[in-house]
């Protein structure tokens, strides 16, 4: 069977920092309270005009520099912030990259939406459908957070990241050797924008405005967040055949800090093999996997051969894991 090999990354973020002390001048809230409770010192925050497409155009850039510049086959995007409902975002980013007429479309599952591009992807190279594909994890998410809501607005931040994987052998550095995926529907209330769905829209009642905000159950998210990586880390290393101690590099979705440790104790990996970067970009959803890839790429966190565990967990909820070799890749 033919398998996916990573081969480009790449990644950017908006030049607006918020800091702790900027938020705790509008809400109340403080520095030492968001740091030692999420491990967040601050996040990047879009511009006026700007958009998830500008975000997911530029980190799309750079992974297919970083490739080598080869035309790709397909574009996923992972996103809970479209530019629009409709249409999707992926064929817009596809035009702007000049990548022609490509199949191109949306992939939605919140924080774990990178893995979940990831697995599609994968899936259309195995089948013979491409033998290139660009997936981008890309996020406004400032854009669905109530700037007043101290239980969200410190934890979220807007960033896209990138990777082009390419069809290969199982055996290539670079190849996701296996996924663990799954969801779970009867938790959809947990992360919810609960207006300007179908739902709401067709309920011929106006929303309350909080309603078009992003609301999350924090407490329970952590216990399912925490339980669910676990797991389906546990089912990817089991497939591959590795074991825990075997992993150079668990690259967890960057919720909160006390999430990536929680899992990482629970694996028995130590918390210096668990890559954090939210200090700097809190949450950012489905960029926040190829955000921290770029980064450990860049600073040597990921080197050649390494064994890596992606993990994310996100509404839905959904949850999913990648057991992958790390490829002699320079990010652009
Ligand atoms: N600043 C100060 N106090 C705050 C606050 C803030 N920004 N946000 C909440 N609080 C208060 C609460 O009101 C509560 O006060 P009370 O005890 O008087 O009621 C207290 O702090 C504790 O709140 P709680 O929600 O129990 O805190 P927590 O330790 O669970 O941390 C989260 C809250 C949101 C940081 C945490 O639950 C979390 O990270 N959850 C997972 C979120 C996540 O990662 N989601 C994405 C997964 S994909």
């Amino acid at each position: 069977m033919r398998h996916a090999v990573l081969a480009g990354l790449g990644a950017a973020v908006p030049e607006q920092r918020i800091t702790n002390a900027m938020l705790a001048e509008r809400m109340d809230t403080s520095d030492e309270w968001i740091r030692s409770r999420t491990g967040i010192a601050e996040r990047r925050r879009v511009g006026p005009e700007e958009s998830t497409s500008d975000l997911a155009v530029a980190a799309g850039r750079r992974a297919l520099e970083s490739a080598g510049g080869e035309p790709v086959d397909a574009v996923v995007v992972a996103t809970t912030t479209p530019d629009h409902t409709c249409p999707a975002t992926a064929p817009v980013v596809a035009s702007r990259l000049g990548l022609g007429t490509v199949p191109a479309f949306d992939v939605a599952a919140v924080c774990s939406g990178f893995v979940y591009g990831l697995f599609t992807a994968a899936g259309l190279i195995a089948q013979g459908g491409a033998g290139r594909v660009l997936v981008i994890g890309a996020e406004a998410f400032s854009t669905i957070i109530n700037p007043d809501d101290r239980t969200t607005a410190p934890i979220f931040g807007d960033g896209a990241g990138a990777v082009v994987l390419r069809a290969g052998d199982e055996t290539e550095p670079g190849a996701l050797l296996e996924f663990a995926l799954g969801s779970d529907g009867s938790l959809a209330d947990l992360i919810i924008v609960p207006a300007g769905g179908a739902r709401q829209r067709s309920s011929g009642k106006p929303a309350a405005p909080d309603d078009h905000y992003f609301q999350m159950q924090g407490k329970t998210v952590f216990m399912h967040a925490v339980l669910r990586m676990e797991e389906s880390s546990r089912e990817v290393l089991r497939r591959a055949g590795w074991d825990t101690s075997s992993v150079d590099l668990l690259v967890g979705h960057q919720a909160n800090i006390r999430i990536l440790h929680a899992v990482a104790d629970r694996l028995d990996i130590p918390a210096e093999r668990a890559f954090v970067n939210l200090g700097h970009y809190g949450n950012t959803s489905a960029a926040s996997i190829p955000l921290a890839l770029d980064e450990a790429a860049a600073t040597g966190a990921l080197k050649a051969g390494d064994r890596v565990l992606l993990t994310a967990f996100g509404g839905g909820v959904t949850w999913g894991s990648v057991a992958l070799r790390w490829p002699d890749l320079a990010a652009a």
